[in-house]
């Protein structure tokens, strides 16, 4: 299993800072909750994603999976860690901003669950650091269906 390399604070805020100034690309006319995320790969990259609506509502993509989606499609497969930010429009982010159970999944497909680190931040300074085992527990996975 590869280890996963312990974020530094400074690694902590950058990604941070990346969420937050992804959150302003949010797309989210319906809702008018803007969602950004920070998704940082195993070689260094960061890449943003934001949450993106639709008028049929169906096809609405959370901020997490744009990220996780813009980055597979590049061929990106290993990553470390994502940071996620979410307040409604025109408001300080006042709350931490969890992922939801279709984007957990999401990152269950691509990421060892006791190493890959969510960080839930408020700013730079007030964020919280779980692992997907912690926020996905005994999850179902791509090992499920490989039977040797
Ligand atoms: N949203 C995200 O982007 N990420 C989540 O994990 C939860 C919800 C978005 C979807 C929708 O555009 C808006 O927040 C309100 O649900």
């Amino acid at each position: 299993m590869r280890e996963s390399k312990r974020l530094t604070a400074d690694g902590i805020h950058e990604l941070v800072k990346a969420a937050i100034e992804a959150r302003r690309k949010s797309y989210s006319p319906y809702s008018h909750y803007q969602v950004g995320a920070a998704l940082l790969t195993a070689d260094g990259q960061i890449i943003r994603g934001c949450n993106i609506e639709n008028a049929a509502y169906g096809p609405s993509n959370c901020a997490e999976r744009t990220a996780f989606f813009k980055a597979v499609s590049e061929g990106m497969r290993e990553f470390e860690a994502i940071a996620i930010v979410g307040s409604p429009e025109g408001e300080e982010v006042t709350q931490y901003a969890y992922p939801c159970g279709v984007c957990r999944q999401v990152m269950r497909e691509f990421c060892e669950p006791s190493q890959f680190q969510i960080i839930v931040a408020k700013s730079e300074e007030d964020y919280r650091v779980m692992t997907l085992a912690e926020l996905l527990p005994e999850g179902f996975g791509p090992e499920n269906l490989r039977w040797q």
